[in-house]
């Protein structure tokens, strides 16, 4: 890839801001059929921007973390409402109808042609280190560093935000989850980050400024 890393610049790349208008196309159309699924997706889109820059990640590479993150489950599209919006726990059979959400957003995604992996970072986002994910088995390293970083940003607002089921799990609690998880389940590095940028108390780090664009969800 040639193009331009100087976070001053990336939005100034045609292709950039082509791709950025796509994204934001598909996540608004998602909002319209489910905002609560939405979102997750913008809180999980700053928290993996905030992980991936305590991490070192370049500017373009944090740019495609987030456009990745804010619509990593646009595949639930393809999964009945009823079954996404359940209060209650999903048979075998709906959750195998859940998971199909990667293979369906990768095939969505793939149709933007763009040069970066955001098709894969988000087929890969409920991969899991020690290849108990969906939906390839990959382990380790086979899964890109940015949906290692995106997993856990998944898993850190699942647990503290509202389901219909539940109510939102403390800090405490989430944090000491996601510290079991790391090294079989989640990447270590990315959680160490992620409690990092929690305990901090900073809604974004500040190298994401630049890059976060305002939420793409809101529907006026
Ligand atoms: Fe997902």
């Amino acid at each position: 890839m040639t193009l331009a890393t100087n976070a001053l610049h990336l939005e100034d790349t045609p292709l950039l801001r082509a791709l950025r208008d796509s994204i934001a196309m598909l996540a608004r159309a998602h909002h319209h059929r489910d905002p609560f699924t939405c979102h997750h997706q913008e809180r999980v889109g700053r928290l993996a921007a905030s992980i991936g820059a305590l991490m070192g990640l370049r500017p373009l590479r944090l740019k495609i973390l987030h456009l990745a993150a804010i619509v990593h489950d646009i595949g639930k599209l393809g999964v009945p409402a009823e079954i996404i919006g359940k209060p209650g726990k999903l048979s075998d059979a709906e959750y195998s109808l859940v998971q199909t959400h990667c293979d369906i957003g990768h095939d969505i995604l793939m149709q933007l042609r763009a040069p970066f992996p955001i098709a894969e970072i988000v087929h890969q986002h409920h991969e899991r280190i020690d290849g108990s994910g969906y939906p390839r088995g990959l382990r380790g390293i086979a899964i890109l560093e940015e949906a290692r970083i995106l997993a856990v940003a998944d898993t850190y607002d699942a647990m503290s935000s509202y389901r219909p089921y539940r109510a939102p799990l403390s800090e405490d609690f989430v944090l000491g989850e996601l510290h079991k998880m790391a090294g079989h389940l989640l990447d270590p590095g990315a959680v160490d980050a992620c409690v990092r940028h929690v305990l901090s108390g900073t809604t974004a780090h500040p190298a994401t400024a630049a890059l976060v664009d305002a939420p793409v969800n809101q529907v006026s």
